[in-house]
């Protein structure tokens, strides 16, 4: 088996590890490819487009929850880590996939949820079936209710998906969930959860997989007293000690998953999920001996604007380099609005903005924007995401039928935020009417959330080979990035700025990446040769658009 980042020979040989400089493919199975035609994606649709992955030039490749699942939160509520949901196949198919994965050079990431498990999970159906003071209740946050018949709920926090984070059991106690009542949250002052869980590590690295994701990272460990707080909570800047979000004591566990990560002969990486504004308390989490990534939010959640984004490039530089740990860029996810959705809106800050529902929006202007927006990212020191269809252009589809939409952010908010379907319907592959080839074409089933018509013109199959289409530009930067020795290094450096709406930058001796997030032409600096552009330029190839970046040597 050859994996063709980076071998222990290179390793050996002073390379930097793969994680430092990856590309990274999110794959959300459920809508990536279905083989077997039930119209919900599955393992073996993965392993049928292995192909397309490695010839588009990602380096690994990161899977939401896979597990069995009564897919309350999309998989997130996990009830058995050692099986594959069924809609998604079997553990052996998981394994196979690993196995087809590293054949073609891919590592393999797969998420982990400490915080919390699902409802149907052994441990939960035990908790419930046991009597209050239990130890099977133990490994959760039971509590009596307050009130004179213990009818309210033990203190005032509030879900993530909105409502109460507490939901009582017909036997009058009430369980704690920071997220859906389908999540109970583990009690981390509990051994046997950590025990658990450094199984459940174990069980995944033993069969290959090359790291990990770790789910709502910040929250797992709870102050035991469980104080009011009010509804304020996780993502904004906590006061600390927060009950709840960033406690110190929740750096032991990944403490001790470090040291089982570094227990392999090639170390397994660590990529946290951490929603932090403060950077200092975000870059506690990538000490040498903690995780050694974490999702970069400020600049998802950054506008589309030359001296936010500079902002963002500088603080998390100037973050990240205390401890060690590269960077990470990345613009979409399973939780976000699409950023083509996003940068074609007048308001593009905010991942996920329930009040930009409904807000105009340009979606070529937002293309544009997204194509510039590789460059920039590709161009950056450290490791990047990807979101799987962002390479097809996909937006956001806005327009989903109520009865359709399956997030509980859309339930527990009875409609009002219409929550994170829209970034998560079933990709097209072929064809010029849905499922754009998501599901063979003798399936009966239509695929779980229904495929814009306008897809058509964005099926992978027509974008293939066409000169300037969005996958054209990913494969092509994909490939220079990986060609490209000065983009594996640490080294960056702003240049004379062309003006203060144009980032522009240099990585090494000879590159330099330039994007015009001004109104007007800018030039093309003299004596550099261009080695690819986001878009048409001007005047012959002098002149550089707005809301587009080149890359150019010299
Ligand atoms: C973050 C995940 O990305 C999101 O999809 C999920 O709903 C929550 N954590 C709860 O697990």
């Amino acid at each position: 088996m050859t994996v063709r980042t980076r071998t222990s020979d290179e390793a050996a040989h002073g390379a930097a590890p793969w994680w430092q400089d990856a590309v990274i493919y999110q794959v959300y199975v459920r809508s990536f490819a279905d083989a077997d035609g039930d119209g919900i994606g599955d393992l073996a649709g993965v392993r049928a487009k292995l192909p397309y992955l490695a010839d588009l030039g990602v380096d690994a490749l990161w899977f939401n929850p896979w597990y069995a699942s009564p897919l309350a939160d999309g998989g997130y509520d996990v009830a058995d880590y050692r099986r594959i949901d069924p809609a998604f196949g079997t553990l052996e198919d998981a394994e196979q996939l690993i196995a087809e994965a590293h054949a073609l050079g891919l590592r393999i990431i797969v998420d982990v949820v400490p915080n919390h498990v699902s409802d149907r999970h052994a441990w939960f159906e035990e908790a419930r079936a046991s009597q209050p003071g239990s130890a099977a209740r133990e490994r959760f946050w039971f509590r009596p209710g307050r009130g004179a018949d213990g009818e309210l709920p033990p203190n005032d926090w509030t879900s993530e998906f909105g409502g109460p984070a507490w939901t009582r059991l017909p036997d009058g106690e009430w369980y704690l969930h920071l997220f859906a009542a389908e999540q109970p949250d583990l009690n981390w002052n509990n051994p046997e959860v950590a025990e658990e869980h450094e199984a459940v590590l174990r069980f995944w690295f033993d069969r290959g997989v090359d790291g990990v994701r770790i789910d709502s990272a910040t929250m797992p460990a709870k102050d035991p007293a469980l104080p009011a707080f009010g509804p304020h909570h996780t993502k904004a800047t906590p006061p600390q000690p927060h009950p709840f979000v960033d406690r110190d004591e929740v750096h032991e566990i990944y403490r001790h998953w470090r040291k089982v990560a570094d227990s392999y002969p090639e170390p397994k990486a660590l990529i946290g999920e951490v929603w932090l504004a403060d950077p200092e308390r975000l870059a506690a989490y990538l000490r040498a001996d903690e995780m050694h990534c974490a999702f970069n939010f400020d600049y998802l959640n950054c506008p589309w604007d030359a001296e936010r984004l500079r902002g963002v490039i500088d603080g998390t530089l100037a973050a990240h380099a205390p401890v060690g740990a590269p960077a990470t860029w990345v613009l979409s996810n399973h939780d976000v609005t699409r950023h083509v959705t996003r940068y074609g809106r007048a308001d593009s800050a905010m991942g996920r903005s329930p009040a930009q529902h409904g807000a105009p929006t340009d979606l070529a202007l937002g293309t544009r924007r997204a194509r510039a927006a590789l460059l920039l990212n590709l161009a950056l020191p450290g490791s990047c995401y990807l979101y799987q269809g962002e390479e097809l252009g996909l937006w956001e589809v806005t327009d989903l039928p109520d009865a359709a939409r399956q997030d509980p952010f859309f339930f527990r908010s009875a409609g009002a935020d219409l929550g994170r379907d829209g970034c998560r319907v079933p990709l097209p592959w072929s064809g010029v009417a849905p499922p754009f080839g998501f599901s063979p074409t003798e399936s009966t089933a239509a695929p779980w959330l229904p495929q814009p018509q306008a897809w058509a013109s964005l099926a992978a199959e027509v974008q293939q080979d066409a000169a300037g289409s969005m996958l054209t530009l990913y494969r092509t930067a994909l490939r220079t990035r990986r060609a490209e020795p000065a983009l594996h290094t640490p080294d960056f450096a702003w240049t004379q700025a062309t003006g203060p709406e144009v980032l522009d930058f240099r990585r090494g001796d000879s590159f330099r990446c330039l994007v015009n997030l001004s109104d007007a032409d800018v030039p093309v600096p003299q004596a550099h040769a261009l080695v690819l552009a986001s878009g048409p330029l001007g005047a012959d190839g002098a002149l550089v658009p707005p809301d587009t970046t080149v890359w150019l040597h010299g």
